[in-house]
């Protein structure tokens, strides 16, 4: 059965907004989640991603929360490009348009570059995380399909469809990442909400069992952070951030600051291998060494 984006979203198909009129060229499609469909489209030369929703009235407070966490001076403000409807099929679907964001999944990146880039991620997405928390939103849905990971453990956040106003009921959540799934804490908007979501990201991509498949079938009872426990003995990475992961587990932290301060303290006084991150950096010395040395000789001959 052929669906309304199949024809939509053909590559090489054209997307004209109703009412602002831009035209966008189909590349390809990117994903599609619970919300919507995301393609990568080209207006001109630049790219960009475009998402179109399923129902309008999610869609449309999903625009308005990425509206909201971009009006502070953060590295969300440029981050909506352009928000319009298109006919398909006779039908109008709204859809919005956004940076598209070059990178992986977070266990892609940690799998091919080392779990070590995990120190540097982490620290990336608290900030992240701080800057939607500092603007009175929390991002409710935070988990690995919900980020892109790129260059050298940079951090985006790209689903802004569980952003919720502070103080609010959980809009969106998926179990296992949810603090209520394991009986420790409200579905409520709060910034230890998304602390929980972040420890349970971090182990998830740090376990090599698998073991988060099975908690979904494990009845509530038995749900217990004990089986976390486990990962942080067994993996190396986990056991140095033990200490702040059961902190963001047992929402000890107030805010996300308090936790980025915890993350930086506990970080400085270990090995951390940062050598990895240098790599790009020693490569230009290497270069602008090589330069001025021929231009020295260059010089002295010439
Ligand atoms: N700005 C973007 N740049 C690159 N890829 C994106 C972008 N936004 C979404 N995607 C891709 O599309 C997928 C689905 O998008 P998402 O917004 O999470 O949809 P849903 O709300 O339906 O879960 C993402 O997992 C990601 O792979
Ligand atoms: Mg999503």
């Amino acid at each position: 059965m052929t669906t309304w984006y199949d024809e939509a979203f053909r590559p090489g198909s054209e997307i004209k907004g109703k009412w602002n009129g831009r035209v966008y060229v189909v590349e390809r499609l990117l994903g599609a989640g619970s919300n919507g469909i995301v393609a990568l489209v080209r207006r001109g030369s630049a790219r960009f991603a475009l998402k179109a929703g399923y129902e309008t009235v999610d869609h449309q407070s999903e625009i308005n929360s990425l509206l909201a966490i971009s009006l502070k001076d953060n590295s969300f403000k440029n981050f909506l490009i352009d928000a319009d409807d298109m006919i398909v099929q006779g039908k109008g679907i709204s859809f919005y348009v956004m940076r598209y964001i070059e990178g992986v999944t977070l266990s892609d990146f940690i799998h091919k570059r080392g779990q070590d880039w995990i120190y540097v991620i982490g620290s990336n997405l608290l900030r992240k995380l701080t800057e939607i928390h500092k603007s009175g939103y929390v991002f409710g849905d935070l988990k690995a399909e919900n980020m892109i990971v790129s260059n050298y453990g940079d951090v985006d956040l790209i689903d802004f469809g569980g952003v919720t106003s502070k103080g609010r009921a959980i809009k969106q959540l998926t179990e296992v990442y949810d603090r209520g799934f394991w009986s420790m804490g409200e579905r409520v908007a709060e910034e230890s909400y998304d602390l929980f979501s972040f420890a349970i990201l971090l182990l998830k991509s740090l376990d090599h069992r698998k073991r988060f498949t099975g908690f979904i079938k494990t009845l509530p009872q038995n749900r217990e952070l004990d089986h976390l426990t486990a990962i942080m003995k067994e993996n190396p990475v986990a056991a140095q951030l033990a200490p702040f992961l059961n902190k963001a587990l047992h929402g000890e932290f107030r805010t996300s600051e308090e936790a980025s301060i915890y993350w930086r303290k506990l970080l400085a006084g270990k090995k951390v291998a940062y050598s990895t991150l240098k790599l790009p950096w020693l490569k230009i010395c290497f270069a602008a060494s090589l330069f001025i040395c021929g231009a020295t000789i260059y010089v002295f001959w010439g």
